[in-house]
């Protein structure tokens, strides 16, 4: 078969197996079949950058050139619903809207997704741009991360108009929530509170690689535009889903008040069994001529009102409030109430968050608080009964400042919401974090778990993260728990642990926001730590996915004296403190002090190939074009913005065959 075809073939057969998996939740073929089709597909474009297509599926993965968004002006405005909260109010609608119809009507009935809506516009089958609410004028233009998103149809199935728009909600799925949120607890990174709050943050990330590993989902539940299928609304979903969008099957047409009141009960109760987070119902006129009638106000639609479940709820008493210090010292406020049931369950603590929630909430020892748990995993404390305060009203609760664990006065760092206890090397819960962290399988690998680290350091002979290698059997063996066959094989861990790579090294450090990616491409850029200790601000933010909070935290942990001691004495243990000779014998400094911007498809080598050469080579790889620009390593359909940037600014345009001469012997 011809190149041509066989990648026409196989993009058909990817989409079908997305569309199966993602909307129709029932695949044909395993995960591993898909990745084999997908990586030969991936082979091909590659081998044939001429055919080179924006809606091939293997543009999901996301590609990692990071963009700033640009602004759209929503073609029909993003408009709000009216909330309800009453079977009352519901029936309010209901009979304004008899009365200005003044005849038969029915009302589609829906779940209210809470994530974060998303304008999706479609030219000739085509998705062509994704847009966020924003102000509801204008949105943030996220096309690139919405690709990601499996259950978004990039080409379309069957008839469709031209062009039309729809809408719907993006979310992250509870299950991928958690995970993400377990994630982030292992970098001390702070959680999301909700599974909207991640969706939206999701969408805003400048990196459509890291949107594609959350693995978000989208449900479509209103489309527009000149030319639809029908004239209902329920039609027109109908029609939707035929074009291959994820439309809820959940949807009702409803002819009665009886109708929507079923529907609210049967709901508030089986919603809880949904793979994602819901707050309520919509309730739609379902004739778009009646909507027309009915027309909007100039922040909802007349024709359309929200139903919102009651969060549940709960009255209790404050007892205290308590100050837990982590791993890289943030203090974390947690409220100990009386226990009280709430969803199911007991509740005893909520989380605080922060000084600014404590002060916002007024709050005074033995308040009763109102305590909810709405979209949150975590209950949180949403008011105080002021009339039930007694006239013996407690201690107002004020925010520490000083470490509940070490005594030293706390910072807050400018821009955050979090204290932090700065005492990083003397503070207990900061000194046995780093070293459970040292410690784990992602980073030196050595067999003790938080138990031994906790009697390691109580018993004196544990301090810092060097310590263990002055460890000797006699030590562990005067500990409890501690035969002499355990004690020699963590003596072997902690030798085998000399053989970890740098990077891995590096990430054993704990250094704040240097997780296993960013220690890699550190190592990579820097190839030693005693490079890395040197870099300054400039230095670090040149290399790829660095940004200035990454940056500063790096030159804050080296400008530090006892930082610098501690790695000495990793390095003098015998720990590895450069990358491997190997990955260093390619290396060369063609390139040094060059910056070069790669811009459009290639034959002989793909782009990440060209951005590995252009590093192992001295260079540096940059994502735009500016006065800075030494090079554009140009290849086909070079982006006609680039190309007008380059010319502006006088930049040398280089081939593939001219780049690969400059690095060749
Ligand atoms: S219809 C003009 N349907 O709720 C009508 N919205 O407060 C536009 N939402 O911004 C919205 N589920 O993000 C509609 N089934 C649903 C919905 C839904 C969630 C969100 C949406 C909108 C907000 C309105």
């Amino acid at each position: 078969m011809e190149a041509k075809e066989k990648i026409k073939a196989l993009r058909e057969t990817l989409e079908q197996h997305n569309y199966n998996y993602y909307v129709l939740s029932a695949p044909t073929i395993s995960d591993r079949e898909f990745d084999g089709l997908m990586k030969e597909l991936q082979l091909l474009e590659e081998q044939f950058p001429e055919y080179a297509d924006p809606h091939s599926p293997t543009q999901r993965v996301g590609s990692d050139l990071s963009k700033e968004f640009e602004q759209v002006v929503h073609q029909y405005p993003m408009l709000s619903l009216g909330n309800t909260y009453s079977e009352e109010e519901v029936k309010d609608f209901y009979e304004r809207i008899a009365r200005e119809l003044n005849e038969p009507f029915e009302i589609v009935a829906e779940l209210k997704y809470d994530g974060t809506s998303i304008s999706l516009i479609y030219e000739e089958g085509r998705l062509v741009r994704a847009v966020t609410r924003g102000d509801g004028t204008r949105g943030d233009d996220v096309t690139a991360n919405v690709k990601t998103i499996r259950s978004i149809p990039l080409k379309l199935r069957g008839e469709y108009p031209a062009t039309f728009e729809i809408r719907g909600e993006v979310l992250l799925p509870w299950a991928e929530f958690d995970r993400l949120n377990k994630e982030r607890e292992e970098q001390e990174e702070p959680l999301f509170a909700n599974p909207r709050n991640a969706a939206s943050g999701t969408l805003k990330q400048q990196n459509p690689a890291i949107v594609a590993a959350r693995k978000l989902d989208a449900y479509l539940y209103y489309v527009l535009g000149e030319e639809l299928p029908t004239n209902t609304h329920y039609g027109n979903l109908e029609a939707a889903r035929s074009w291959g969008f994820k439309i809820p099957d959940v949807i009702s047409v409803c002819k009665s008040l009886q109708d929507i009141y079923d529907y609210i009960a049967r709901w508030d109760v089986e919603r809880k069994k949904l793979p994602v987070a819901t707050d309520g119902i919509v309730l739609k006129v379902n004739s778009l001529r009646q909507q027309k009638h009915l027309g909007f106000t100039s922040k909802s639609p007349r024709w359309a009102i929200a139903y919102k479940f009651q969060a549940e709820r709960a009255v209790t008493r404050l007892n205290s409030v308590s100050f837990q210090v982590g791993r890289t010292g943030a203090i974390t406020p947690v409220a100990n109430l009386e226990p009280v049931l709430l969803a199911g369950t007991t509740v005893k603590r909520a989380s605080l968050h922060n000084a600014d929630i404590i002060e916002g909430l007024d709050l005074h020892l033995g308040d009763n608080v109102y305590v909810e748990k709405g979209g949150e995993i975590i209950p949180k404390i949403v008011g105080v009964d002021l009339e039930s305060r007694s006239l013996l009203i407690g201690d107002k609760v004020r925010f520490i400042r000083t470490c509940p664990e070490c005594g030293t006065q706390l910072v807050r760092p400018e821009g955050e919401a979090a204290h932090y206890c700065p005492n990083e090397s003397g503070c207990p819960p900061q000194i046995k974090g780093k070293i459970e962290h040292f410690v784990t399988r992602k980073a030196m690998n050595i067999n003790i778990g938080p138990e031994t680290v906790e009697d390691l350091y109580e018993a004196g002979y544990v301090k810092n993260t060097a310590d263990l290698y002055t460890l000797k059997v006699g030590d562990l063996l005067r500990l409890e728990r501690w035969a002499e066959k355990s004690a020699r094989n963590l003596m072997a861990s902690l030798e085998e642990s000399k053989q970890v790579p740098f990077e891995r090294v590096l990430y054993g450090l704990g250094i704040r926001y240097v997780g296993e990616t960013v220690a890699k491409r550190l190592a990579s850029a820097f190839l030693n730590m005693e490079q890395l200790s040197k870099a300054s601000l400039e230095e670090l933010t040149a290399v790829d996915e660095i940004g200035e909070r990454i940056a500063q935290s790096v030159i804050r942990y080296f400008a530090d004296e006892k930082n610098q001691q501690l790695v000495n004495r990793l390095k003098e243990y015998g720990l590895q403190m450069a990358i491997a000779e190997d990955k260093l014998a390619n290396r060369s400094e063609k390139l040094k002090g060059l910056t070069i911007v790669i811009s459009g498809t290639f034959s002989k080598h793909s782009r990440d190939e060209y951005k590995a050469m252009i590093e192992q080579h001295g260079g540096k790889n940059s994502g735009s074009v500016s006065s800075k620009t030494h090079y554009i390593l140009a290849g086909e359909n070079m982006g006609p913005a680039k190309l007008e940037k380059a010319s502006k600014l006088g930049v040398k345009i280089i081939s593939e065959d001219e780049f690969l001469n400059m690095i060749a012997e």
